[in-house]
């Protein structure tokens, strides 16, 4: 006999089955026990005698029993297998569970954030979660056929890499053959991809893990996140946007069939005027806030720079490849910097900003001319991006993209109140990773082996 998934059984009605799974709950009555079994896929009731009495919720078991259609009275509409029950002939228990620390059978809300994320693995047994990360799986893997579909490859980038600037700070890791020299994990894979552009690929995409050093909010997942990262040669802004819409249209009826998008195509608003408007450049369009409406809208014509009042000096808006719209290039030429608007779009869903994207700098001079009006000298713009600034100059195709962030994505989509639902395991909003417990300290030996000395603070 085959092991089968809990959500299977009521199509077996009169057929002995073999379960495995979780007590979730237990009740007795006089000779008769009741329990729920829990595996992956829902809950069942099975019915037992005797051999129950030592059974204790969380408990990991084994059960053989025949699928009995349950009496019309006793149906339970509220549970996928509420028509049926299951008659155990035989139990085997794998696993003792102790009481566990966290309740698992609620939506979990109540419980403190930092206790849920040191028993995450006890967490995640609730069914809010369990769903969350289902629907996650499902969204990713309609994401991943439709570029396929598309022509887009999926093309894999290092982690171990040179600093990119995305506007946060870098995680930087040691390295042990070079002593004194750094690796960054990377903000964004936004220089590889370009560079995946320069030899010829084309249409690009990943599902790629990005790594930034700020402060978590709800919105934002602290250290690493997930993001849908596209990139196209011989491509338009208009081209770009019209991608995203069909994929989230797409994607969305066939993952969140409930779901509504308010306006297709999605509105373009131009900065300055969401600004006046709305009073942000991620303006929620919805009229009133009904959970089940998506709102997407693009915010486009964003200036290219902004002044940093404390450095006394330029930065890019978005990022430093972002191209000048063609037509702003004279204000550029002139130093009217806070004229000159980027050709960059960014999709906002329900007031959040859940992806930016840009037509990209190709002309080697003109980046050099970004980074020296960002304050990097000649110098450090040869060290720091000379790698780039070459490779433009072996036949660089014009190109552009976009990154979607999944995991806020996905936050505003399920309505949950935090970034860290619909991720497995997050880290704290103190910045320790669940369960793991990291950063932690490392042996004296491995510190000598990489040159480190820690100062006492
Ligand atoms: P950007 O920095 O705008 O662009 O990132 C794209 C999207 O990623 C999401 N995001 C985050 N989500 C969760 N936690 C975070 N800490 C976090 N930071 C960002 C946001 C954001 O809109 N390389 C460019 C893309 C490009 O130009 O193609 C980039 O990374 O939803």
């Amino acid at each position: 006999m085959k092991k089968i998934f809990i959500e299977e059984t009521p199509r077996m009605v009169g057929q002995v089955v073999e379960l495995y799974g979780w007590v979730s709950s237990k009740r007795e009555h006089k000779k008769v026990v009741f329990i729920d079994l829990r595996d992956r896929s829902g809950i069942v009731q099975i019915v037992g005698g005797e051999e129950f009495k030592n059974l204790s919720t969380e408990d990991v078991v084994y059960i053989k029993g025949l699928v009995k259609e349950r009496p019309k009275n006793l149906v339970n509409p509220k549970i996928k297998t509420g028509s049926i029950e299951i008659e155990a002939q035989e139990i085997k228990i794998l696993s003792k569970a102790k009481p566990i620390p966290i309740p698992v059978d609620d939506d979990g809300y109540q419980i403190d954030e930092d206790i849920r994320l040191k028993y995450r693995y006890l967490d995640l047994r609730r069914e809010r979660l369990k769903t969350n990360l289902l629907l996650r799986y499902q969204f990713i893997k309609e994401i991943r056929h439709f570029m396929d579909e598309k022509g887009f490859l999926e093309i894999e980038t290092p982690i171990l890499t040179k600093a990119t600037p995305e506007g946060a700070r870098d995680f930087i890791v040691p390295s042990r053959l070079q002593k004194g020299k750094f690796y960054a994990l990377p903000q964004s894979p936004q220089q590889y991809k370009q560079l995946l552009m320069v030899a010829g690929f084309e249409k690009y995409f990943q599902i790629a893990r990005c790594f930034r050093d700020e402060d978590p909010r709800a919105d934002r997942a602290y250290g690493e996140f997930t993001q849908l990262d596209i990139e196209k040669s011989f491509t338009t802004q208009e081209e770009i946007q019209s991608l995203i819409e069909e994929l989230l249209v797409k994607v969305i009826k066939i993952v969140f069939p409930k779901k509504q998008i308010l306006k297709i195509p999605f509105p373009k608003i131009p900065y300055y005027e969401a600004i006046l408007k709305y009073k942000s450049d991620r303006p929620d369009i919805r009229e009133k806030k009904d959970e089940n409406i998506l709102a997407f809208c693009w915010v486009v014509d964003f200036p290219a720079f902004e002044w940093k009042e404390q450095e006394k000096r330029w930065d890019a808006t978005h990022h430093p490849f972002t191209a000048p719209k063609k037509e702003d290039l004279p204000f550029l030429e002139k130093g009217e910097y806070e004229k000159v608007r980027a050709d960059q779009y960014d999709l906002v869903l329900n007031g959040f900003e859940v992806g930016g994207g840009s037509i990209r700098i190709t002309d080697p001079n003109l980046q050099t001319k970004i980074f020296e009006i960002m304050g990097h000298t000649k110098k450090q713009v040869e060290e720091k991006f000379g790698h780039l600034l070459e490779a433009f100059s072996y036949g660089v195709p014009p190109h552009g993209g976009i990154a979607l962030g999944l995991d806020r994505l996905l936050q505003v989509i399920l309505n949950e109140k935090s970034v860290r639902e619909v991720i497995a395991f997050p880290a704290s909003s103190g910045g320790r990773t669940a369960v793991m417990d990291a950063p932690s300290s490392v042996d004296e030996e491995q510190l000598n082996e990489l040159g480190i000395e820690i100062k006492k603070s």
